[in-house]
């Protein structure tokens, strides 16, 4: 009796501790979709009403953001590094790394989505949930798939350029580098695959696949995977020593919309970027039934697409203490 009594009050008292254990110990807290339900509960929207505003002026803004996100991802994890302007503590920028310089945009839009949730909710959303929030609001208002966005991501204090110039993928790699370097954040192939289907909207300069276009590996000729009539649209628009910035569709079909048109532009060897058709064209790759599934059936690209994002937005996230919640997305408070 003495010693039930004892042991009840071992169990009660252990059960105390392991609750109290758990609110002072946020650091290995989980990410969550209702994490601003009280502090912020219209952050969604308010994200989606400024994005909306600037498409209008600007059609492109959709893909550009959802770039971003994965930008900052790759790099450090989530927590807004790709922000980072050099100023005070930070002496490198990722912005004018190889695979962002004169590439990645969009940061002004960041900027008016901070200074909005700022009147709504001052201080409490962090600079990384806005790019996941953006990433998600830009998919679905071009007809993407939507999906609950994780939450509760807090910003970095430091920046690593070197970090965007190697672990970010660049369009002139084999598929099995790329694949190496998904597989480093934990992306599979089908992670890869469907990921890539961002490439259904936005633009791409020149400079990222003439080497396609007229002497492909040193053979004199064009890349033979590349779509013949395809190839003579884009050697007009990409002449040889012309603008290496002139932009061009990623998904000619429907440049705008987010749908199935990449991985069906893919089996007819119209990808534009090297990584995108070696999905396809990689002989003996297990990635060519993944692009014919996709091409065959939006809705599992969808939910691909979807949890795929939410992976992405796991990679390393700052939460509970860690980092902070910037002022000011471009740089490290009190700096
Ligand atoms: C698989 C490896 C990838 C490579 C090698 C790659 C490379 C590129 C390149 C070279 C551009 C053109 C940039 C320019 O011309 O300035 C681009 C654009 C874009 N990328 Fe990727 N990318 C990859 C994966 C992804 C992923 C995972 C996403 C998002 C989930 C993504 C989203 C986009 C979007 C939306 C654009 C258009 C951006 C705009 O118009 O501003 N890409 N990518
Ligand atoms: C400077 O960066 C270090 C981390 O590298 C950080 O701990 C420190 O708080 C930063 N100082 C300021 C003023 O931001
Ligand atoms: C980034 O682009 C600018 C031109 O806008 C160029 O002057 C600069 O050298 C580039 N930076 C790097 C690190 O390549
Ligand atoms: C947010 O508001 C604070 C003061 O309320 C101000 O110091 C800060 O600059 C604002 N940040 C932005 C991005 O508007
Ligand atoms: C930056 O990234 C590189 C490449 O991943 C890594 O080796 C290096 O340790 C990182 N530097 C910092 C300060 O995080
Ligand atoms: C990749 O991971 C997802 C879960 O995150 C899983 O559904 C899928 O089957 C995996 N693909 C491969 C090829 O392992
Ligand atoms: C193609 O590139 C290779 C290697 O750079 C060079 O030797 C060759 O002369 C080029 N061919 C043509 C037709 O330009
Ligand atoms: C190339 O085009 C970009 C914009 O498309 C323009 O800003 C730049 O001045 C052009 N460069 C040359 C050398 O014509
Ligand atoms: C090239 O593209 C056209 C138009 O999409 C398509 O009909 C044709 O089958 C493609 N050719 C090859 C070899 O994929
Ligand atoms: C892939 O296989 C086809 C024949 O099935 C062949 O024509 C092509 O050269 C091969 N491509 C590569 C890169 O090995």
């Amino acid at each position: 009796m003495l010693s039930t009594t004892y042991n009840n009050s071992f169990f009660l008292l252990t059960i105390i501790i392991l609750l109290v254990l758990s609110f002072v110990s946020p650091s290995n807290a989980q990410l969550s979709s209702t994490f601003y339900s009280k502090t912020c509960p219209k952050v969604s929207s308010i994200v989606r009403n400024v994005i909306k505003q600037a498409r209008k002026s600007d059609p492109r803004i959709t893909a550009s953001l959802t770039r971003l996100h994965f930008h900052d991802c790759f790099v450090n994890g989530c927590d807004a590094s790709l922000l980072l302007d050099v100023g005070g503590n930070i002496t490198q920028s990722e912005k004018t790394a190889g695979p962002n310089n004169n590439s990645a945009r969009g940061f002004n839009v960041i900027d008016n989505i901070k200074a909005a949730l700022n009147s709504s909710c001052p201080g409490v959303v962090s600079c990384a949930d806005i790019l996941a929030l953006a990433a998600e609001a830009s998919v679905s208002l071009e007809k993407g798939p939507s999906w609950k966005v994780l939450l509760g991501r807090r910003d970095g204090l430091t920046a690593n350029k070197t970090g965007a110039n190697t672990l970010l993928p660049t369009p002139f790699e084999t598929l099995a580098q790329i694949t190496a370097k998904f597989s480093a954040v934990n992306l599979n192939i089908t992670d890869l695959v469907a990921l890539s289907g961002a490439h259904t909207f936005g633009r791409a300069q020149c400079q990222f696949f003439s080497q396609r276009l007229y002497n492909f590996s040193g053979t004199g000729n064009p890349d033979p995977t590349l779509n013949t009539t395809y190839l003579t649209t884009l050697q007009q628009s990409c002449p040889q020593n012309g603008n290496g910035s002139t932009l061009n569709n990623l998904d000619p079909s429907s440049p705008n919309t987010f749908d199935k048109n990449y991985f069906t532009n893919l089996l007819n060897n119209r990808g534009l970027l090297q990584t995108d058709q070696e999905l396809f064209s990689t002989n003996g790759s297990s990635t060519i039934s993944i692009v014919r599934n996709f091409a065959n059936n939006k809705k599992a690209f969808f939910q691909a697409f979807a949890q795929a994002m939410i992976k992405m937005g796991n990679i390393s996230p700052l939460t509970g203490t860690q980092g902070e919640i910037r002022a000011d997305c471009k740089k490290v408070n009190g700096s």
